[in-house]
């Protein structure tokens, strides 16, 4: 029945009935007036219903009429709204855009940008999310969103950005959560016990550096001693490397707090290993996924020699062997794992070939795009994951000045990779 309705047609109906009689309708339409009361008619005839009363002054809708007047209205409604999206197809415009606005993105300001824009596309529909820390860039990257408001990683070669907000980031706790201020006094048990909100802390290895009868709590003061011998760990840190991968199990946090620091120098650099694992080229990351590494307490290739172990503190430390890309547990990220203090060798490749291959790792992950540094202020208790960041502290006069740190590793969760039996 309705096959040959026309559009023009249901246009004719709709507006007669809107404006009040034929002749305004054809005004409305730009039309002649015998054309807008055939179109109407000949509707009703294909219809095979009575849509208008003409007996009156006024035309007036016929109980059918009305009924299908609703539908009509819906209907043309629906039609203009698909020849605006073929429009704006056509003219290349976004027909929807998915935008994320993550949790640190000042929302006033955020929706003022997005009003302004929307105000110059009305026809392009917004799908608006909100997501935390993660959110945003997981959804961009699973193709759910289109556009995020949110930091990043700007070294990712999967993101074009704008800089829009700069914030502060303040890190706060619930009232009671630490069970002791933050300052100077912490003690090595409070120490201790503030690591276990970030896993099982580990025994210090070396038991000349374990504070008192807390083993898990470390004293790292990089001075020389009053014999004139050296601690050497403080050469040994000065390169990049991540915590504990002499272990099969390494570390996931470190905390290490300021118990004194040198006048000038003595900064933590870190190295963001998951942006570096990013930046590689595609044919760098099919080679090295997979690969396991040799992870040694002192390995040939580190600058500097580690601290002496005892006979037991060897027997603790045989070689282990690493993945050189980690997936992140907890966001499926990957991350190189790299440690310039530890890695030996590349497992399965010839030496030659290994140490060409970890040096040109070591010279991407040395570029200072992947770098950001913290300055101490006595007291601080800085916390990091090891799983996806090196760390390495910056020379000072240790001659002259002390620097004097506390430290603290919790184990992750099992071995990266099934260990050989030893
Ligand atoms: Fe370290």
């Amino acid at each position: 029945m309705l096959d040959n309705v026309t559009l023009h047609q249901l246009q004719c109906f709709e507006a007669v009935v809107s404006e009040g009689s034929f002749q305004a309708a054809a005004e409305k339409l730009r039309r002649a007036q015998p054309t807008v009361s055939t179109s109407v008619k000949n509707l009703e005839n294909q219809l095979q219903l009575t849509l208008l009363d003409r007996s009156g002054y006024r035309v007036t809708l016929t109980d059918a009429g009305r009924s299908f007047y609703e539908r009509t209205r819906v209907f043309l409604h629906e039609a203009k709204r698909l020849r605006d999206h073929a429009a704006q197809l056509a003219m290349g415009e976004e027909s929807e855009l998915r935008v994320v606005i993550g949790d640190v993105s000042p929302l006033p300001e955020t929706l003022a940008l997005l009003r302004r824009f929307f105000d110059g596309c009305p026809g392009t529909k917004l799908h608006l999310h909100f997501e935390a820390v993660s959110g945003p860039w997981e959804r961009l990257f699973d193709g759910e969103a289109d556009l995020i408001f949110h930091y990043i990683e700007k070294s990712d070669p999967r993101l074009e950005f704008v800089d829009l907000f700069t914030f502060k980031i303040i890190p706060v706790v619930a009232p009671n959560f630490l069970r002791f201020p933050i300052s100077k006094s912490i003690t090595p048990e409070q120490m201790r016990d503030f690591a276990m909100a970030f896993g099982k802390p580990r025994a210090q290895l070396l038991r000349y550096k374990r504070a008192g009868d807390v083993p898990e709590v470390s004293v790292m003061v990089s001075t020389l001693m009053a014999d004139g011998t050296t601690d050497k760990t403080a050469l040994r840190s000065e390169d990049w490397h991540t915590d504990d991968s002499y272990f099969a199990t390494p570390a996931k946090a470190t905390l290490l707090h300021s118990i004194e620091k040198p006048s000038r120098g003595g900064n933590t650099w870190f190295c963001n290993m998951r942006a570096a694992y990013a930046a590689l080229p595609e044919k760098t990351k099919q080679r090295i996924d997979g690969m396991r590494a040799v992870h040694a307490y002192d390995t040939a290739r580190a600058s500097n020699r580690p601290s002496a172990r005892t006979a037991q503190e060897i027997a603790e430390t045989p070689d282990v062997e690493h993945p050189l890309v980690r997936t992140h547990p907890d966001n499926g990220q990957k991350a190189l794992y790299l440690n310039f203090n530890r890695l030996d060798r590349i497992v399965g490749l010839e030496r030659a070939e290994s140490d060409a291959l970890l040096d040109e790792l070591a010279a991407h992950a040395r570029q200072p795009r992947f770098h950001t540094a913290h300055e101490w202020t006595v007291g601080d208790i800085v916390i990091w994951d090891n799983r996806a960041t090196m760390h390495r502290v910056r020379r000072f006069d240790d001659l002259n000045t002390v620097r004097d740190v506390r430290r603290t590793t919790t184990r992750s969760d099992g071995p990266t990779v099934a260990q050989e039996a030893a």
